[in-house]
């Protein structure tokens, strides 16, 4: 195993270290670190968070809990696009039920997993405060509104 995947290389502490001046509160500053981590990694592993809870002096448990409550950290490996489709109940009444099995029947997998290519990840996501224009799902960092089913191989073509 490359035990460098689980330390902090010098440019994540660099980062980590020029957030705790931008914050005063831990919390804040562990889901700056957890960001930070993420957006080099993809994720954040279990021996990853032991190795910021000690550069931040707070309990594994304590982050722990504030990355399972930041619903963008993730906690295990993702593909390289993450699907998420709204499943709070104004889409739940537009149809995001079946949005979803239509994923997860394209996709070959269910909610939570990732493909075998690597390609796409699919978890749920609470209101995207788009409910005028349900059901809405998002790829990555963009929003895709009024979403109907016969649209969704045509969408995913494009990644
Ligand atoms: S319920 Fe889906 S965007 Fe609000």
């Amino acid at each position: 195993m490359n035990m460098m995947k689980n330390k902090l290389n010098d440019l994540e502490l660099k980062k980590i270290e020029e957030e705790k001046k931008n914050y005063e509160d831990n919390k804040s500053i562990s889901i700056e670190a957890l960001k930070i981590v993420q957006s080099s990694r993809g994720w954040v592993s279990d021996e990853l968070i032991t190795e910021i809870s000690k550069i931040l002096n707070i309990s594994e448990s304590q982050l722990e809990e504030i990355a399972t409550f930041y619903s963008q950290i993730y906690r295990k490996p993702v593909g390289y696009n993450i699907i998420k489709y709204c499943d709070s109940v104004v889409c739940y009444m537009m149809g995001s039920d079946n949005i979803k099995c239509k994923l997860e029947n394209i996709l070959k997998i269910k909610i939570g997993q990732t493909t075998n290519d690597n390609k796409f990840t699919l978890l749920p996501i609470s209101c995207l405060g788009n409910c005028d224009k349900a059901p809405v799902i998002m790829i990555n960092n963009k929003t895709y509104s009024n979403i109907k089913i016969s649209y969704i191989p045509i969408l995913l073509e494009k990644y």
